[in-house]
């Protein structure tokens, strides 16, 4: 469900479009129903973001069985998945509050791989998945301001755009990292510490 803020936040967006249409305040706010084409679009970006954490899910148990026992990228990617979980609840409780339907598809099969036999290209597909996630993230936005929703605009926005940067923020300087351990004889065991403290030490990461 929303936060008290949240659903604060709402409201004054939906009583400034109503008071500006009508020339009056109007109390009883009803949420406006979402168009199709946005339904299709929210539904269709909830099933990238559940598609994204069960890769990621997977990634992480990869990092922490016992043969591999990188426990620091194991946490990271535990978190990754945790938060594209969360992207895509925010994303139905949102079509809920809309009056909408939320329409959950196949997640795919995650891929098969040895992720830890090359962790520069972990990293790099992590890169290019959270990229396509903004990308997809951006033709909800485009679609949105096509109907002229301000709501959900301003909810993708401060739900999702800011953050999708702080994470390939995150991403591309977890590349450096590796990039500047990697040729070390122990490079991969003092990454995987780094990573782990990194998330120790911020509480937060990735953001
Ligand atoms: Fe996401």
């Amino acid at each position: 469900m929303f936060s008290r803020r949240t659903v604060v936040y709402l409201t004054r967006c939906l009583s400034s479009i109503r008071t500006s249409a009508s020339g009056q305040n109007e109390s009883n706010l009803v949420p406006r129903s979402l168009p199709e084409p946005l339904v299709l679009a929210i539904n269709g970006q909830i099933n990238e973001e559940y598609c994204a954490s069960y890769i990621y899910r997977s990634i992480s148990y990869h990092f922490a069985t016992s043969s591999v026992c990188l426990l620091g990228l194991s946490e990271f990617y535990r978190k990754l998945a945790t938060e594209e979980t969360e992207h895509a609840e925010s994303l139905a409780d949102f079509l809920l509050f809309r009056n909408n339907p939320v329409t959950l598809e196949t997640i795919a099969k995650p891929p098969e791989r040895k992720w830890s036999a090359n962790i520069g290209k972990t990293l790099c597909e992590t890169v290019e998945l959270e990229t396509k996630l903004s990308g997809s993230l951006s033709l909800v936005y485009e679609a949105a301001e096509k109907q002229r929703d301000v709501v959900l605009m301003d909810f993708l926005t401060k739900r999702f755009l800011r953050q999708q940067c702080d994470s390939l923020r995150t991403l591309q300087q977890l590349t450096t990292k590796w990039n500047q351990l990697a040729a070390a004889p122990d490079g991969t065991y003092q990454f995987d510490r780094e990573v782990r403290k990194w998330i120790r030490s911020s509480g937060h990461l990735p953001k």
